[in-house]
Parts: C-alpha cells; sequence; structure tokens
C-alpha cells in the first residue's frame, strides 16, 4: 500500500494496527464477474477459454495480495503524470476527475462565475459546456459558428464581449481545432479565462500544441463514447494558471487540506483561491478509482494507434466524397491543425442538393445509417429559455448556428466499422444525395 496520502481515507501507511483503505476488496468470484463483463461471449470454445480463466483466477487468488486502495492511490497519480507528458504539459498540471462536467466546474469556479456575469460559449455543443453557468445564474453568450468547422467563431466573439464578460470556452467539435490565435488574443486583450472544451479533442493540435493546452484551462472527457476511456466514465482538468493546480487538487475532494491542521483534528478544510481575491468553497467530490487510473493508461499506451485508425476511416469517407457537388466532406487537417476524428462531420449545400440535411438524416436512417448529431443550439433548450433567455432574440445573433444546423450538418460515426460497413456508409450517403437531386 503506498505510503503517501492522496485523500485522507485511510491511507495511514504502515501503522503496526493496520487500517486498510478498502472495507472489502474483490475476491475472485468477483474478478471473474469483472473478466466475463469485460470479455464477453457465448458459444462452446468461448465457454471452454471461460472455464480455464476461472480455475486460472482461482489458482491467482491463492498467492496474490489485494491492492488496499481502491480509490485515488499511485494508479491515479502515474496516469496524471503520463497525460502531462503525452500533451507536453509542466509536471502537475494535470489532474483526473469523474468526467469533464466537473472538470468544467473547477475552471468555472477559478473565474468565480456568478449570477450576471457574461461566459461566451458556442452556441452549439453539448450540455455539459454550459451546464455550470446556466445553474448558478450566469448569462450565457452565444457566439455563432463558422461554416467549416462549426466551431465558435472568434469575430462573433468579439462582437459579444462585454464589461461584464469573464471567460471564453471555446469547444472542439469533433476534435477539429478552433482558432485558439484568435481566441486568445481577444482574452489577452479584455483580461478573460479561456477554458478549451476539448472533451473530443484529446491529442488534437493547433500549431504544434496539444488541444486542451492553450487557454488557461482544458477539459478532456474519458466518457465511454470518446476517443479513448477510463472504464466508461473519467475526465481530466489541465492548468496552466501554476497557482491554481493545488487549489484545484484540493478542490477535487471536498476542499480537504493537509497542509494545515486544525485543533486535535488531522487536516483543515480551507477555501480555495480563485482568480484575484476570490476564494470558495469546494461543492464537489470528484474523485476517480485506481481501475479508471488503470484502464486509460492501457488506452493511452495505444493511443497514436487509435487515431492513426480513425485518421484512416476518415479519409477513406472524405476521399469517397469528395468531388460530388452538394457533398462538403469532412476536412482532414494539416501540418498545423491535427484533428482526433472524433466524429466524421458531413455536410451538404442545401441549395445544390435540392433539400436539406434533416432529408438527408431520414434517409440515412431508412438506409440504416445512424446519424447521431447530438449536439443543437443550446438557446433552444427549456433549460435555458426557462431562464429567462429569449431564443428568438439569441437565434437571430446566431444565423450561422441556426444554417449549419437546421439545413447542412450532421455527424457520423467513425471507428472500428470494417471495409464493407464503410463502403456502405459512402454509398448510401452519395445514393440518398442523388435521391435528393433528382427530388426523389
Ligand atoms: C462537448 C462536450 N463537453 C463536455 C462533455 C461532458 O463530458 P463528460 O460526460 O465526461 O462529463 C461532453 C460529453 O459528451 C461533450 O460532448
Amino acid at each position: 500500500m503506498s505510503k503517501e496520502a492522496s485523500d485522507f481515507r485511510y491511507n495511514t501507511g504502515e501503522t503496526k494496527v493496520p487500517w486498510a483503505a478498502v472495507g472489502e476488496n474483490y475476491n475472485a468470484e468477483d474478478t471473474y464477474a469483472f473478466v466475463k463483463f469485460l470479455m464477453g461471449g457465448k458459444g462452446k470454445a468461448y465457454n471452454a477459454a471461460l472455464k480455464d480463466v476461472k480455475a486460472a483466477i482461482a489458482k491467482l487468488a491463492k498467492v496474490s495480495v489485494a491492492p488496499g486502495k481502491l480509490s485515488m492511490g499511485d494508479k491515479v497519480n502515474e496516469v496524471e503524470r503520463m497525460i502531462d507528458k503525452y500533451l507536453g504539459v509542466e509536471e502537475g498540471s494535470s489532474l483526473f476527475v469523474s468526467n469533464c462536467t466537473a472538470a468544467l466546474e473547477l475552471g468555472y469556479r477559478y473565474a468565480g462565475i456568478g449570477p450576471g456575469d457574461e461566459v461566451i460559449v458556442p452556441a452549439n455543443t453539448f450540455i455539459a459546456t454550459v451546464v455550470y453557468p446556466l445553474s448558478v445564474g450566469a448569462k450565457l453568450v452565444f457566439a455563432d459558428v463558422e461554416r467549416k468547422t462549426v466551431n465558435m467563431d472568434p469575430k462573433d466573439v468579439a462582437r459579444k464581449i462585454t464589461k461584464k464578460t469573464k471567460m471564453i470556452v471555446p469547444v472542439h467539435i469533433g476534435g477539429y481545432p478552433c482558432n485558439m490565435d484568435a481566441i486568445m488574443k481577444l482574452a489577452k486583450k479584455h483580461d478573460l479565462v479561456v477554458m478549451e472544451d476539448a472533451a473530443h479533442a484529446f491529442g488534437g493540435e493547433y500549431k504544434g500544441r496539444k488541444l486542451g493546452t492553450i487557454g488557461h484551462f482544458g477539459c478532456f472527457s474519458f466518457h465511454e463514447v470518446k476517443n479513448c476511456t477510463s472504464l466508461g466514465e473519467g475526465g481530466v482538468f489541465i492548468s496552466n494558471v501554476k497557482a491554481y493546480r493545488g487549489e484545484a487538487r484540493r478542490a477535487r475532494f471536498l476542499g480537504v487540506d493537509f497542509t494545515s491542521k486544525i485543533h486535535n483534528w488531522l487536516y483543515n478544510i480551507s477555501l480555495i483561491q480563485g482568480k484575484g481575491n476570490f476564494k470558495y468553497q469546494a461543492s464537489n467530490n470528484a474523485s476517480v478509482t485506481e481501475i479508471q487510473a488503470i484502464g486509460l493508461m492501457q488506452q493511452i499506451k495505444r493511443y497514436s494507434k487509435i487515431l492513426a485508425e480513425r485518421k484512416r476511416e476518415a479519409t477513406y469517407m472524405t476521399k469517397r466524397l469528395s468531388g460530388i457537388p452538394g457533398i462538403i466532406p469532412q476536412d482532414l487537417g494539416n501540418e498545423k491543425v491535427k484533428l482526433t476524428f472524433h466524429l466524421y462531420q458531413l455536410q451538404i449545400d442545401p441549395k445544390i442538393v435540392k433539400g436539406d440535411v434533416q432529408l438527408l438524416k431520414k434517409k440515412l436512417e431508412e438506409k440504416g445509417v445512424t446519424n447521431i448529431p447530438h449536439f443543437g443550439p443550446i438557446y433552444r433548450f427549456s433549460a435555458a429559455i426557462g431562464k429567462g433567455f429569449d431564443e428568438k432574440k439569441i437565434a437571430a445573433t446566431c444565423p450561422m448556428t441556426e444554417y449549419v444546423f437546421d439545413k447542412c450538418y450532421t455527424h457520423l460515426p467513425i471507428y472500428g466499422l470494417t471495409k464493407a460497413q464503410l463502403t456502405y456508409m459512402a454509398d448510401a450517403i452519395i445514393a440518398s444525395v442523388a435521391e435528393m437531386k433528382a427530388g426523389a
């Protein structure tokens, strides 16, 4: 068991009377259940292999020692240092947390976002990007998107900055880098905190720097649908603000502070130091487990292969769809702009195709091609409207979002597809567009 305290919960080191962190460890039967879950199957060969595994685990259980610590231990530290290296950031910049939404909250908390403060976010993102400012009564200011990338348009951000603006939150949709130079320039000019929502963008690059490491803060998601995962849930918070690294670390676990003790007690609970004079009481427990850390390390070890495979599949699709009037395939990037291909972003020109993307989505669905556009203009949700946002007025300030979302844009899955599935998907798009052009 580790001697280094990570949180206070019974990681007391080598005492004469051992106080194990784990109340009840996992035994052979439990471990066998995990293996069966992660490696399911059926049939004669499967059942025979499973029987061997069960026997092997039972044998191992007789000679092995349980980890003694399942949460916030050495493995969590190890994956954080691995991510620091992978992203090329200073040691200590990465903080592994329960999910990307919790990571985003750490950045919003730093900036002291509260009622009346303005946060500029892209009009088109997943609700997780904005849920914290929405919940505390801050004003979301929706930046319109760029046609090509559907990312936040810095020109519109510039138009929408006011005296009340405190933050800009660019989202690298689908793993396509935002125009970070322009955004950072605006932030510098107006003293704004930039937090990159890099939920889709782990491993992507912008002008030689990894996405999520350019702003003051960056947030990644390792939820099961992302390019790599920490057993289905997880996130990482990157802090380029050196002074906030330790603070965020304490905020991850309720603000527990081992650097100072109160009278007759092991630790203190101190306020978290945010930007300037702002201090706050941490209100979340975003701790993670050792198993999650191991899961993430394993996938990061083969991450370059994962990215290469995604790129290969996207390149095939773009080649097939290029040169067909009205179809705008996913841009594949270049030396300065490296994508993660989390999604295959497909657009059409509705005038040339003689119909909009809603019809294309219907046709694709009929042909059995899943399209999963889970981003909508945030200002259309009742949660936003209920907070006094006027949908129509905001929509009028985001004309490109309205046009692209309703008429042009969808995204498709782009990983783990066989040659036959990729061919089928490309054929289905080409055929559907041809039908639309013919008025069918
Ligand atoms: C753009 C964006 N931001 C944030 C999140 C939240 O990630 P998590 O599920 O890890 O909280 C997601 C999840 O899909 C997302 O798509």
